[in-house]
């Protein structure tokens, strides 16, 4: 089942948008002219991904920077700062609190018109 979450002129080139399906909260990203769509939730300690900063193809969660690739949800880098201030590499295993490295939830998108949808 295909659920309809945006127009297509809502999901902008190098902006996120933060949408809901069901009971999942959702980042739909445009990159080269493609919506993808990835979990709107930080594997780290579950802060929304929606609320950090895109380079390229690349979400950095602005709370202790875990970097994410939006059209794979691959992990790209782990924990390395805190609201963006650096922290040395030493610190780094006790800011993961025990938490490894992972990727994001990647969801199937459609764009078809004016309409985006998931599922
Ligand atoms: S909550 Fe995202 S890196 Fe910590």
């Amino acid at each position: 089942m295909t659920t309809i979450v945006a127009t297509a002129s809502q999901v902008k080139e190098g902006e996120l948008l933060a949408v809901k399906v069901e009971n999942q909260k959702v980042i739909l990203s445009r990159i080269d002219g493609k919506v993808y769509a990835v979990e709107n939730k930080c594997p780290h300690l579950g802060m929304p991904l929606a609320k950090g900063k895109v380079c390229d193809r690349v979400v950095t969660c602005r709370w202790h920077g875990a970097s994410f690739d939006l059209t794979t949800g691959e992990n790209v880098k782990w924990v390395d700062s805190f609201v963006g201030i650096p922290l040395p590499e030493w610190s780094h295993q006790a800011l993961s609190i025990g938490k490894s490295a992972q990727g994001l939830k990647t969801f199937a998108v459609t764009e078809q018109g004016d309409e985006v949808s998931i599922g």
